[in-house]
This record gives C-alpha cells, sequence and structure tokens, in this order.
C-alpha cells in the first residue's frame, strides 16, 4: 500500500458517515412556510448535478412516497440547453455539495431571470457561504464538514439524511403522514448511524480489502444493476469507480438494462447486483440475475444480512437490515469502499483522480 493510500482522505470521509449522519439527524430543520403551504408548493423539482443528482433521485421515492408531492429530479447540466417547462406551484430544490457548481448556478440565474419571484428555491449545501446558499430563499447547510477527497461519500449521505429529515418533516406537516408514523419514521431514522457504522465494521471483515475477488477487478468494465431505490445507488457506486479506478462501470435500472444493454453480458463479465428486501422488486432482479448467469456472468450481490435472496451468486456482501426506505444509506457503503480498494489495488491516488477537481466551476 503506497502512502497516500494510508493517509486517504477518501478513507476517513468514508468513516466519518455515522457521525455525519447523527449530525444531520440532530440538527435544526425548519421548513420555509412557503414549502408547507399546499398552495405555494404543489410539487417539486430537485435539481443537482454528479452524485447530489443521484441523492436527488433517491429523495423523489421518499418525497413522492410521504409526501405525495408529485417530484422530477433534473439534471442543472442539461438545464441551459434545454430549459424544461416549469408549472405553477413548483418549488426547486437545489442540491449541491459545494454550492458552487458553475451549471447548477447558471441554471438556478436563468430561471430566476426569466421567471422572477415566481419559483421559491430551497438550497441544499454543505458550504454555508456558498453561492448557492446566497440565490436561494431558504438554505440547510449539512454538518458533514470538508469533503477533502474528489469523490463525494459523506456528503452524499449527509444530503440523504437531510432530504429523509425534510420528506417526513413536510408529510406530517402538510398533514399526510400523522403523529404515529411519523414517530415511527423518525424511529428508523435513529437507527442509522448504528447501522452505518456496524456495516462499515463488518464489511472491513467480510470482504474488502484482501478480498472482493480480485480476479474480477482486473475487468475493465463492470455494471451495476439495482431497481426502485437502488437503481439510484447503482448510478452512484458506478460514479465512484469511474472516478476512482477510472473503470468503465455503467450504473442501470434492472428493468433498463434487460432492453438491449445486457447484449453486453459474455462468460465473466461482473455484474453487481443490488438487492434489499424480499419485495417484487427484488424477485424480479433476482430472477434477471439468474438469466445473466446462463450467459456466464460473474453476479456480485449485495444485500441486507439475512435478506434470503442471495445464496447461489457468485460473491455476496451483506449489510446491516434497517427499514427498506433508508437502505441506501447502508447500499452505497460497499460501492464506496469498493472504488476506494479497487483503486488503492491499482495504485491510484484516490483522493486526488486524474482530470477532476472538486467543484466544477
Ligand atoms: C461526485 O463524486 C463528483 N465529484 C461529482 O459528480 C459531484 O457530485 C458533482 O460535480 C456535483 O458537485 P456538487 O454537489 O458540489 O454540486
Amino acid at each position: 500500500m503506497s502512502d497516500f493510500a494510508k493517509d486517504s482522505v477518501m478513507l476517513q470521509n468514508i468513516w466519518q458517515q455515522p457521525q455525519v449522519v447523527a449530525d444531520c439527524l440532530a440538527m435544526d430543520l425548519p421548513l420555509p412556510d412557503w414549502l408547507q403551504d399546499p398552495t405555494s408548493t404543489q410539487r417539486l423539482v430537485l435539481l443537482a448535478c454528479g452524485s447530489s443528482r443521484h441523492a436527488a433521485l433517491v429523495a423523489q421515492h421518499w418525497f413522492e412516497s410521504l409526501t405525495k408531492l408529485p417530484t422530477r429530479v433534473l439534471d442543472a447540466a442539461e438545464w441551459t440547453d434545454r430549459p424544461p417547462l416549469l408549472e405553477p406551484g413548483t418549488t426547486i430544490v437545489a442540491l449541491s455539495q459545494s454550492g458552487k457548481t458553475k451549471d447548477l448556478l447558471e441554471a438556478l440565474a436563468q430561471i430566476q431571470t426569466s421567471h422572477p419571484g415566481e419559483f421559491k428555491v430551497l438550497a441544499i449545501a454543505n458550504v454555508e457561504a456558498s453561492p448557492l446558499v446566497q440565490m436561494a430563499d431558504a438554505g440547510i447547510v449539512t454538518p458533514a464538514g470538508v469533503e477533502g477527497a474528489v469523490a463525494a461519500t459523506k456528503s452524499f449521505t449527509a444530503q440523504l439524511a437531510v432530504l429523509a429529515r425534510l420528506a417526513v418533516d413536510l408529510a406530517q406537516s402538510r398533514g399526510i403522514v400523522d403523529l404515529t408514523r411519523a414517530a415511527a419514521l423518525r424511529s428508523d431514522l435513529a437507527q442509522l448511524p448504528k447501522a452505518i457504522e456496524t456495516t462499515l465494521t463488518e464489511l472491513k471483515t467480510q470482504a474488502v480489502g484482501e478480498g472482493w475477488g480480485l480476479d474480477w477487478m482486473m475487468r475493465e468494465s463492470v455494471v451495476l444493476l439495482g431497481r426502485a431505490l437502488m437503481q439510484p445507488i447503482a448510478l452512484e457506486g458506478a460514479l465512484k469507480l469511474k472516478e476512482t479506478c477510472y473503470v468503465h462501470a455503467e450504473g442501470f435500472g434492472a428493468g433498463d438494462f434487460c432492453h438491449g444493454p445486457m447484449a453486453i453480458l459474455k462468460p465473466g463479465f461482473p455484474v453487481i447486483a443490488l438487492m434489499t428486501s424480499s419485495t417484487l422488486s427484488d424477485q424480479k432482479i433476482r430472477s434477471d440475475l439468474d438469466r445473466f448467469r446462463s450467459f456466464g456472468s460473474y453476479i456480485i450481490g449485495i444485500g441486507p444480512r439475512d435478506h434470503g435472496l442471495l445464496p447461489g451468486l457468485d460473491e455476496v456482501l451483506e449489510v446491516e437490515p434497517i427499514a427498506d426506505w433508508l437502505m441506501p444509506f447502508l447500499m452505497v457503503l460497499p460501492l464506496q469502499l469498493l472504488a476506494y480498494d479497487w483503486a488503492r489495488s491499482l495504485d491510484l491516488d484516490v483522493d486526488q483522480p486524474r482530470y477532476l477537481t472538486k467543484f466544477i466551476g
């Protein structure tokens, strides 16, 4: 192991996540009046780039299922090329770790110039004195602290924690979930810091490091598959692998993967499958995997302990079980560690990947 690997900031950032999530759960989270008001906010647009957009894709499920607000996720990097139509009553939630990403700031500036005062903006950033927070009508600053590595890890889980709280608080304040249900959801959230810590500790002993089938790591391509809440985690895992290992990693919704992309599979081709429960989605992915195995693919399954869908795969990694809606927090951890470990095995600088900077200005 090279010296920079021993001192890797990325690994430190990964291990800070239990505390970061605990801090996100403990922080004040005032809800602006216009967000609670059913006339002012009738729908949400979540606007972001990169990992922040992946956090938004997870939160889209939460907002729609808990608050019943129709929610779209839009890629800020595409906005100025094709500004989407915004309906009246839309509130924009702009997400950015740095609060300085040019694509996002330009998208917001365009919205504010072409529709002055029409759409409220809630910023969620990790840096208080950032242009994004200054442009917004209200801001939430995540308490993740400085994220020194280029690859987002703790800022991603911090965004998820704040978004999950926001979805629960909003659902309660708008009368969509009652007090008892809100308390149950908050009790799920309270399990997170311990579950994240236990998962990281157990992953260390399970496989990460010496294990992780170095054989398949030598391949140049890997696909990551998930359904529902796991689809954005597949995208996020693939982004981590591309950034830190320069490997061709693609994340897909497992359903979409069957509509053509699966033709790339061949004997030995590694497929990382994310499965979280025994829901229909997971039963479907299990049957997809049986098909992919018949093409000779090498399947690495990731899922909660005692999950019941993982047996018979080529490799298995387990995370702590937690309420289904919070599984993204735990399922991203093995992928972060995989990206770190894989990069380290290639003797790459995990903190400062080639060509990349911490924010794109
Ligand atoms: C994440 O690992 C990347 N470094 C990148 O995709 C990043 O998330 C994206 O550039 C958006 O950055 P932001 O959250 O600071 O706006």
